[in-house]
């Protein structure tokens, strides 16, 4: 986990170039995401962004609900940094750094919502485990929200699923350079899980209204309700 949090301290100045030529369709992933939130536009909700990094997520949650609470969370200083000189115009933001890992919920929260983050928890258990405290700190009627990087069902879709992201990244990037550094860093950092399986998680831990929001591949959104 070092090494993820030294990769995004280094990444941090060119990380909003960067994202869009490494995940396929990230402006609309994020977009899913957000619209997701099914509350009425000027509703005062709180909100955490979890592994928030330069903040283009928290962003899109103030254009949308700009009465919302919004708290940013990340571990890597220098992508907080860039987030809150993102988030200057708006009201009503505050800012923690910390590691996801360490942190209690400060409060309830009306939403959760994470992009690319909850991936890098190393294990299954601790996955688990994370989504039951996202649980536990959800308002009832609250909602979790992720959209993330997935395994698929069987190794010929991860294989599938592999050869269009690459395929994605070679339209934006040297094949070396895709091979040599971002599928270098993906094996070395990232620890995706079945999406099918997270879901089971989500339906176990007690998420109703589970759902898959959006897909291309190996990257998803899905989430679910707290019940009232
Ligand atoms: C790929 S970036 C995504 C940033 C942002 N959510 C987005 O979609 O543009 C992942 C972010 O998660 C943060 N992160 C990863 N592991 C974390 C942890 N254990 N605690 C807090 N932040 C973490 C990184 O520092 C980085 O800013």
């Amino acid at each position: 986990m070092k090494g993820v949090k030294k990769h995004f301290e280094e990444e941090a100045s060119e990380f909003d170039n960067v994202i869009l030529k490494l995940v396929p369709h990230y402006i609309q992933m994020i977009d899913a995401l957000v619209l997701a939130i099914p509350f009425n536009n000027n509703d005062s909700i709180n909100i955490i962004d979890l592994g928030c990094g330069t903040g283009y997520v928290s962003m899109n949650i103030k254009e949308r609900f700009p009465n919302s609470k919004l708290t940013c969370l990340d571990f890597a200083e220098n992508m907080i940094a860039q987030a809150k000189i993102r988030m200057n115009k708006y009201r009503n933001v505050n800012f923690i750094l910390k590691d996801i890992r360490k942190f209690e919920f400060d409060k309830n929260y009306d939403a959760v919502v994470s992009s690319l983050a909850l991936h890098h928890l190393e294990t299954k258990n601790d996955k688990i485990k994370f989504y039951k405290k996202i649980f536990n700190a959800l308002e009832p009627g609250g909602v979790f929200y992720n959209a993330d990087i997935i395994l698929g069902s069987n190794s010929t879709l991860h294989e599938l699923y592999i050869s269009k992201w690459k395929e994605f990244m070679a339209k934006n990037l040297p094949g070396e350079e895709i091979e040599d550094t971002w599928m270098a860093k993906h094996h070395k950092e990232d620890r995706p899980e079945v999406l099918l399986d997270q879901i089971s998680w989500l339906k176990d831990i007690g998420f109703k209204e589970i759902d898959i929001v959006w897909k291309y591949y190996n990257f998803a959104v899905y989430g679910g309700t707290k019940p009232k």
